[in-house]
């Protein structure tokens, strides 16, 4: 079975460390591979692709938009939030995917129980393609209340008009100072990402006690956004639990096998701390 990742740059990705893992343990015959795809060269290796019987590949930046024009098909989700991550080539047709949401929900089930998540107060900053993805799988998972706060609030109130939420949308700052409010509180933007890492998005030091800080960010693997949630006495999730399922969800679209998570969320944490 041939599977890759295409992205532009690649060379830090996990991807092929994790899938070549897992197939390793469920004795599949395969191997996944990053190869390095510049905007100009991705129609063509597309093509490549499916002329070499490769079974799928995952997609990441920059390509996650554009990628769509070239598939043969495209799952209404991933449709809607016009951005795909995983393609299924099946008869020599491509058919893409997006995981990210439901791989996020996924990691946040570690985390708080189905029904702890369907009746939380939940907060999500950002409102760009990863706030969509998530906003959209806990909406459809049954989270009841959810709101959305953005630098620029206008694009919060859109998407919470989008996506019919009973929550509002606001900018930054209103947020922060409603931060008592929320049991679950999830960072999508790339703020305190390396190498800022001393950005936060919003100061995380007035959430409440016990409630959760989730971070789509996994370098570092402690954000500020994190750290303080944590000094409040707040839970925290950082973001490898997120790429570990969308893989996870990925992988099961291609074998049809569910891969273990639990102990690649700590294989890929130990990486990352070595580097
Ligand atoms: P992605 O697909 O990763 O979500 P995106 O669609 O470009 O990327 O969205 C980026 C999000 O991070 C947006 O919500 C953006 O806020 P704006 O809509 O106001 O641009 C947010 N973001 C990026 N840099 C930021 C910063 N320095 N401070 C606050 N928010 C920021």
């Amino acid at each position: 079975m041939k599977l890759a990742v295409i992205g532009y740059p690649i060379r830090h990705s996990k991807s092929p460390f994790m899938h070549n893992i897992w197939m390793n343990e469920l004795n599949i015959d395969g191997q996944y591979e990053a190869i390095e795809v510049s905007p100009d060269q991705l129609e063509q290796q597309i093509h490549f692709f499916k002329e070499n019987n490769y079974t799928g590949f995952n997609v990441t930046i920059p390509h996650k938009e554009n990628v769509i024009q070239h598939l043969d098909d495209i799952d209404e989700a991933a449709k809607d939030l016009g951005a795909v991550n995983t393609v299924l080539i099946k008869n020599g047709k491509c058919t893409g995917y997006n995981t990210d949401g439901n791989g996020f929900l996924q990691s946040l089930l570690t985390k708080r129980s189905e029904a702890e998540i369907r009746q939380a107060r939940i907060l999500i900053l950002g409102a760009g393609g990863a706030a969509k993805g998530i906003t959209g799988s806990l909406k459809s998972f049954g989270a009841s209340q959810i709101s959305i706060a953005n630098r620029t609030s206008a694009k919060a109130v859109s998407l919470v008009d989008a996506l019919g939420l009973t929550g509002e949308g606001m900018d930054l700052s209103k947020a922060q100072n409603q931060l008592q409010d929320y049991d679950i509180v999830i960072n999508t933007t790339s703020v305190g990402m390396f190498p800022h890492i001393h950005q936060l998005p919003i100061d995380t030091s007035f959430m409440k006690k016990g409630a959760l800080a989730a971070d789509i960010i996994y370098n570092p693997l402690r954000t500020q956004f994190l750290l303080k949630a944590e000094s409040a006495g707040a839970d925290s999730l950082n973001g490898i639990g997120m790429f570990v399922f969308q893989g996870a969800l990925a992988f099961e679209m291609w074998t049809s096998r569910k891969p273990e998570a639990a102990e690649m969320i700590i294989k890929i944490t130990d990486k990352m701390k070595q580097e």
